[in-house]
């Protein structure tokens, strides 16, 4: 007999449901007699002892579903070790309600900050195993993440339809896309789409290259401009400034994001018409694509395998086209950055899209 205690942490994102139905069904399959814990809404569940006995109903006709059934909540790794408003320490909770229900093993799906706690618990003797999750892409150790694809094909989608109002109008267009402080969805989904400049966070831009890039287009003939930022994109002057100045700069920013500094930089420069677009959440919602949905069957599948063998302390990720298995404690507190000479980067040069550098 199995206990195994499930939990999603975090921005949620497509194909959550896929990756836990994944795991429970290696283990349903293997005749292995298993009781399912599902905790509610993160680590809160497991904090407080909020949770829900799963069956195998639970995980049918989830496959294709969004969201999390479990539901998720972000639970700051920074304060972890902080007692709660009640005064409770939240990792001994963790660490009592797990012996209390004589888990084998917790199962934790999530991206940069769940990881940095699981390791926690790992490191404090709980047995765990996670899987990537996020449309970030931007976890250590794993080359993909499941939820990314179908944010890209979403994103990609919105530059799509912008492409032909865009076109009608002769406008400078931006749309903003997520992806905290990497790059890789506004990378992947500004190239499907066909933006002309992508600006992201692991490149400063310079405002003049992008006005140098619009110039040379409207050059040319062309009458519109699509421009992909990253959230977390950054301008060459903000990136040399310290920690301390960059802080103070924010306080009294006088935009919604980072876009529209773009857009009145662009606007004041060049007299042209820029709008903003940001599909924001969009991207996280909705039916995860086909490829998340083999995707997070595979790692749930290999996560499953790992329990029945008792191997513990992992997080099952996917390495030059192979699910493996990646120590924990190599992947907690590392980002996976795009690196400004990879060589997408490179190719997406020769193609003539600008980065603003
Ligand atoms: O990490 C996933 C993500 O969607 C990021 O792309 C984005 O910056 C962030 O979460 C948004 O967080 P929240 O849902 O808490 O606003």
């Amino acid at each position: 007999m199995k206990r195994i205690g499930m939990l999603t942490s975090g921005g949620d994102c497509q194909a959550l449901n896929a990756a836990m139905r994944g795991v429970v069904k290696t283990l349903y399959a293997s005749g292995e007699e298993v009781e399912i814990y599902g905790f509610l809404d993160g680590y809160r569940g497991l904090i407080y002892s909020k949770f829900r006995m799963l069956t195998g109903k639970d995980f049918s006709g989830i496959l294709t579903k969004g969201g999390t059934m479990l539901g998720t909540s972000r639970t700051p790794f920074k304060t972890i070790n902080d007692p709660d408003e009640n005064g409770l320490n939240k990792v001994e909770a963790m660490k009592q309600n797990y012996y209390k229900l004589q888990l084998d093993c917790l199962v934790i799906l999530g991206g940069n900050g769940t990881h940095k706690t699981a390791n926690l618990l790992r490191e404090q003797g709980l047995n765990i195993v996670t899987l990537p999750k996020t449309i970030d892409n931007d976890l250590w150790g794993t080359d993909m993440t499941f939820g990314f694809q179908s944010a890209v094909n979403i994103a990609t989608d919105a530059i799509d339809c912008i492409h032909t109002t865009a076109a009608s109008h002769g406008r400078v267009f931006i749309v903003e896309v997520m992806g905290h402080k990497v790059g890789w969805l506004t990378l992947n989904a500004g190239m499907a789409g066909g933006a002309d400049i992508i600006l992201l966070p692991e490149i400063p831009y310079d405002i003049d290259k992008v006005i140098e890039k619009i110039e040379e287009r409207d050059k040319r003939g062309s009458r519109f401009t699509i421009i992909a930022v990253a959230e977390g994109a950054i301008s060459k002057e903000d990136a040399a400034l310290s920690k301390k100045e960059y802080k103070k700069k924010m306080e009294k920013y006088p935009y919604p994001s980072v876009s529209y500094e773009v857009a009145a930089a662009i606007q004041k420069k060049t007299g042209r018409e820029v709008r903003v677009t940001v599909p924001g959440h969009m991207q996280r919602g909705g039916s995860p694509c086909p490829y998340d949905r083999v995707f997070a069957s595979r790692l749930g599948a290999e996560a499953g395998r790992l329990i029945l063998e008792g191997q513990y302390g992992f997080m099952v990720g996917y390495k030059n086209r192979e699910i493996v298995k990646v120590p924990l404690e190599d992947v907690a507190g590392k980002l996976k950055m795009v690196e400004p000479g990879a060589t997408i980067v490179q190719e997406a040069k020769l193609l003539g899209i600008s980065f603003g550098d």
